[in-house]
């Protein structure tokens, strides 16, 4: 069952996506039982910006038939607190921690890397490129070209291993991962959430979510990240972190079979905080 992941040995391929386990309000509630049984072979922070950002208004989620909209807005204490506050617990973690990390230009993406830099407890990086671009207004990450320009002013600020996390939200998502294979990225990640909008019932036109537009995830995005992970393994020899809508270890074997090498849960951990582990032994079974 274990893995190689950009050099780093993972004992299972299940991973968790960033911002969907919430690890230092679990161990509140589980306490050593949770790492007794942690589920992840790894743990991915959630996105970490420059500044602090109280996130969207709300509300924040809204269920769907087969999984969420969500509109959190990324709420982070930032670079210095997450460096002060969550690091130090997030280190005591029995696994390799990633962090994931989203700057709106190569000027705060430079400074966050090299923050991190220094941080022997950080074992890789995630880039989240879906970050609006504030002059087009499209995410950094829907553009190939954008998205080289960024890593090609970044890449030399990091000697740790670079995961980009890839935004569905583009025309060519196999176009988008060659850009950041060419750039210096070792792995990619993908699927991150399918724009999505979810209507007020009680007020005809007006959105449910405080932050009006959203993002889709859950079961209903599973075929749209199957058939992205699929041309992202055409199209790349990088390793790739297939995630979407992924609930079972059945499914979770098809990411693998596309061509992933590391499968992360999501908001399925959110109806079942256990779900991952699940996943996890039903894949040796199915080994
Ligand atoms: C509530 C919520 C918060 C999320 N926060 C982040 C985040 O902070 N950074 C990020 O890169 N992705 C974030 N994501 C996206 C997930 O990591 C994942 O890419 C996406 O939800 C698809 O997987 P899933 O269908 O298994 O949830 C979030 C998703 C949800 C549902």
């Amino acid at each position: 069952m274990s893995v190689d992941l950009c050099g780093i040995e993972l004992a299972h391929p299940v991973i968790n996506g960033s911002g969907t386990f919430d690890v230092i309000a679990a161990r509140r509630v589980f306490g050593a039982s949770l790492d007794e049984q942690f589920p992840f072979s790894a743990f991915v922070s959630k996105t970490i910006t420059l500044q602090p950002r109280i996130g969207n208004p709300p509300p924040r989620l809204f269920e769907t038939p087969a999984g969420l909209v969500n509109s959190i807005g990324l709420p982070n204490r930032g670079l210095a607190g997450y460096l002060e506050h969550d690091l130090p617990e997030l280190a005591t973690l029995a696994v390799p921690l990633i962090t994931n990390v989203m700057g709106s230009n190569a000027d705060e993406v430079g400074e966050l890397f090299e923050a991190l830099e220094g941080r022997e407890e950080i074992a890789a990086i995630e880039l989240n490129v879906s970050c609006p671009n504030v002059k087009t207004g499209l995410d950094i990450g829907s553009d190939p070209a954008e998205l080289h320009r960024l890593l090609a002013a970044v890449r030399d600020k990091t000697s740790k291993p670079l995961i980009v996390k890839l935004t569905p939200n583009t025309a060519d998502v196999a176009l988008v991962a060659s850009a950041a294979e060419a750039s210096g990225a070792d792995a990619v990640s993908l699927i991150n959430t399918l724009r999505a909008f979810a209507a007020d019932p009680a007020q005809p036109g007006k959105p449910w979510l405080g932050g009006g537009s959203g993002g889709q995830s859950g079961a209903a995005i599973r075929a749209v990240a199957l058939a992205q992970t699929s041309a992202v393994a055409a199209a790349v020899k990088l390793p790739i972190i297939a995630m979407g809508g992924i609930s079972s270890a059945a499914n979770g074997r098809q990411f693998l079979d596309a061509g992933a090498v590391v499968i992360a849960v999501g908001t399925e951990s959110f109806r079942d905080p256990a779900a991952a582990g699940a996943i996890r032994d039903g894949l040796a079974q199915l080994a």
